[in-house]
């Protein structure tokens, strides 16, 4: 479970251990880092955010519920918000340009997404790409990369 570098392959074997390699991973990230989760569905998106959430020591959460969906997700922790968006629902990236998402990208808090696809085109650099495979029923790759 080693982190060093860039671009390693990590293999968890259940959904704590993601949590885990998650909680290590926050701690390379730098204020306003975005973090584009890519992987299919139930590949442990999520939980690895959760796994973020815990090593930013995250104390509450909350839920910003858009129209028809909850996009955004807020957690507060002690160095700040850790913001969390979920587009798997979103179809056009204009809808998350028409109620200000982006300036939760490219602001001073940590933001991560799921399914990044949905918004590639508002996509710039830096931010880390963290690619997941889902190998198993419960084992999951992980690769990291770094777009400066
Ligand atoms: N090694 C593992 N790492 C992460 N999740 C795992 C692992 N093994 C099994 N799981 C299970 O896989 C599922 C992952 O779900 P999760 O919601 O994190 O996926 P997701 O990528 O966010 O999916 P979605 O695209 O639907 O949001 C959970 O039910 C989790 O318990
Ligand atoms: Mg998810």
């Amino acid at each position: 479970m080693s982190l060093s570098g860039w671009n390693n392959n990590i293999i968890t074997y259940s959904p704590l251990e993601t949590e885990a390699v998650a909680e290590q991973f926050a701690k390379i990230l730098s204020a306003g880092a975005l973090v584009l989760l890519k992987g299919d569905l139930g590949a442990g998106k999520t939980t690895f955010v959760k796994g973020l959430a815990k090593g930013l020591k995250i104390t509450s959460e909350c839920i910003v519920q858009s129209p028809t969906f909850t996009y955004l997700h807020i957690y507060e922790g002690e160095q700040g918000p850790l913001y969390h968006f979920d587009l798997y629902r979103m179809t056009q990236c204009e809808e998350f340009l028409s109620q200000g998402f982006d300036d939760f990208l490219f602001g001073e808090a940590i933001c991560c997404v799921e399914w990044p696809e949905r918004i590639e085109k508002l996509l710039t650099p830096p931010y880390w790409e963290v690619q997941i495979v889902h190998k198993d029923i419960e084992s999951r790759e992980f690769r990291y990369r770094y777009y400066g």
